[in-house]
Formats: structure tokens, sequence, C-alpha cells
């Protein structure tokens, strides 16, 4: 079978390998679209905790299930699923334990023709969904809603800002915030992204490349319930600005590193909650999928490439030139 593979720091190659022998309790899906990730990218460039080459990346995948692993039931093949790519997550809820790893890294990722996962990783696609849609959804949906909803629980009615819109994640906290009723607001580097926004239900968003745009936004009258955020670095600071007494901010990357300046007083007095998230548990997961599927939500898909093209996916994603999910087919 084709798969991708990274042989070194930067090194990209679609090659030939073997296909995956199935164990006990796992499954072999038939890979019909698998989507990138921040995640790849950071492999990609060598920059991730415990990288060992070669690797093989994707999180995010949807497929047929092909065939089981001794014993395993039959009622699966044929089925058309997704996978949840938050592995060995462990019993706590509120934090994944030691076991807990990501799909594509150590394990054989999903950018191959096919992958052998557990069948307990396995949900039936949610059926409003095409194959590129389903693909587009498992890590960044699952983020997006342990970040909306268990850990920010955002309500209706409330304001929320969430930061680089452009992103994978970003899009589906913009989604599942609008299908929550709440206002959403959004910031980014492109007034073009901002209007698309718009057009997904945001009411309006910030060029963040503009000097001085969290003050204009401040002296507007905004401040926000809630901030999404995985940008961090020096624009952090804003952020807390803009956070109204009593707000969270929830973040879940630092695609900007840390922020030089952690403004202590500000965030005490005004009882402002900083709150990290990873992934998500199984029970967040099968929440996740269950609203996508009561509000047919359709992940925004940004760019479709074939399985051979993935040089010029990563590309696309490492200059952010996307707007939603990067999907490729196999
Ligand atoms: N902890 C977890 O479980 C988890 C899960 C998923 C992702 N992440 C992390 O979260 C980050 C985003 O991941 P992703 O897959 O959604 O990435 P992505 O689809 O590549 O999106 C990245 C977006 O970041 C935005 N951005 C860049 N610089 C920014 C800045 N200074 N201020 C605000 N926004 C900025 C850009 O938005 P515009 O184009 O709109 O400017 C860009 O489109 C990455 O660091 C990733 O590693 C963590």
């Amino acid at each position: 079978m084709k798969a991708i593979q990274f042989n070194a720091i930067n090194a990209l190659a679609v090659e030939e390998i073997p296909t995956p022998q199935v164990v006990r309790g796992e499954a072999l899906v038939r890979v019909k679209a698998a989507a990138l990730n921040h995640r790849d990218v950071w492999i990609k460039l060598g920059q991730y905790a415990g990288l060992k080459f070669p690797a093989r990346p994707g999180s995010d995948g949807a497929g047929v299930v092909e065939s089981m692993g001794p014993d395993g039931d039959p009622q699966w093949i044929g089925r058309e699923v997704i996978i949840n790519p938050s592995f060995g997550w462990g019993n706590n809820p509120q934090v994944q334990g030691g076991h807990f790893t990501i799909l594509g890294m150590p394990r054989d990722g999903t950018l191959a023709e096919f992958i052998a996962v557990p069948v307990s990783q396995l949900t039936v696609k949610p059926a409003h969904l095409s194959w590129v849609e389903a693909a587009a959804l498992p890590l960044a949906g699952l983020t997006a809603y342990r970040a909306v909803f268990n850990r920010a629980q955002l309500k209706p009615g409330e304001k929320i800002l969430i930061s680089g819109i452009g992103g994978g994640v970003a899009l589906f906290a913009l989604q599942f915030a609008v299908a929550h009723g709440a206002e959403v607001h959004v910031t980014s580097s492109s007034d073009d992204k901002i209007a698309r926004a718009v057009t997904l239900g945001a009411k309006g968003g910030f060029n963040y490349t503009h000097p001085g745009w969290a003050k204009t936004a401040g002296h507007a009258g905004h401040s926000f319930n809630v901030i999404i955020d995985s940008a961090g670095g020096e624009g952090f600071e804003s952020l807390v600005d803009l956070t109204a007494s009593g707000g969270r901010i929830v973040f879940f990357g630092a695609t900007r590193g840390d922020p030089p300046v952690l403004p202590m007083r500000k965030i005490f007095w005004r009882q402002i909650s900083l709150l990290g998230t990873t992934m998500g548990s199984p029970t967040d997961w099968a929440a996740m999928v269950d609203f996508v599927a009561r509000h047919r939500i359709t992940p925004v898909v940004s760019e479709v490439y074939p399985l051979e093209q993935a040089a010029k996916a990563f590309a696309l994603m490492e200059e952010g030139g996307q707007f939603g999910k990067i999907v490729l087919t196999m």
C-alpha cells in the first residue's frame, strides 16, 4: 500500500510499504480520506516531543472496515467509520493518563491506504458527512468540543472570541459555539478569512496583524466571557485585556511560543480562569460526534489533494494559507 512517511526532518516521501497486519482487538480500515493537523507539520519539521524517524503521520481518517483481527465481530466489516485519534485516555475525565497517545506517531497514522486500529477507537461515520468532510472531523472536532463545552462551559448568549480563525480547531469552535447560541467573534491575519467566518455565523472579527487591534476592540466596548486560543506568544496579553471579569481563557496550542509576559495582577483581580486543554476523553468524543450529527454540522474543508500530492498539502498548512481542513484522498 501507499503511505506518507517522514524519513528525516523535512524529508516527506510517498512510500510503498506492506499493508498492516491486524492483531486481536483491531480492525483493518481502508482509508477513504485523511486530514492534516498542525501536529503533522510539527512532526515534519522535527519539532514534536518523542519524535523518531521514520514517522508515519496522520491523526484524522475515515474509511471502510475491511477485516477484523482474530475473533473480531464480523458485523464491523463493511461499516463506514471515523477514527477517534485520542488513544489510551484512561479513567479520569479531567486529564489523560500516562498511557495517552495521539494517532499518527508513535503509532502509524492515517496518511496511508490502510490502517490497523483498535475497534474501540471506531465510530460509525455521521450519515450527513461525505468522506472528505468525515475525515476533517476527528482531531480538530474533538479538541474544539472539549475546549468550548467541557473546559470553557460556554453558555448560550455568552460572548466568545476565537483567535486565528483560519485554523482547523478554531473553525470547529466557531461552528459549535454558533450552534450553541453564543455570540461569536474571531481574529485572523486575513480580512477575507474574517469575512468568511461571518458567513458561518460569526458576528465580526479583528485582524491581529493590525497594531493596536485589541485596544481598538476594547475601546469599542468589546469584552468576552470566553476566549479560545492556540497561538499564545506576544499576543496573549491582549487576549487577557479583552477577557470579561470572571471570564475563561482556554488554550490548546502555542503556535507563537510562550507569552513573554503573564499579567498576573490583571488575571487575579478580574477573577479570570486560564484553562489548558488537550484532545478529549472518550466521553468528549461521543458527545462531539452526537453534537455534530444533531446539528448537522459540516466541517469546513479548505483544499482536497490526492495522497500523492501530500507535499503540496503540507506546504499550504505551513504557510497558513488554508481556511479550514486540508484533506487527502486515497
Ligand atoms: N493540544 C491539542 O490537543 C491540540 C489539538 C489541535 C491543535 N493543537 C495546536 O493548536 C495549534 C493550531 O492547530 P490547528 O491544527 O488548528 O492549526 P492550523 O489549522 O494550521 O491553523 C493555524 C492557524 O493559527 C493561526 N495563527 C497563526 N499565528 C497566529 C497569531 N499570532 N494569533 C492568532 N492566530 C494565529 C492562523 O490563523 P489565521 O490564518 O486566521 O491568521 C492559522 O490559520 C497548533 O499549535 C497545534 O499544534 C493542539
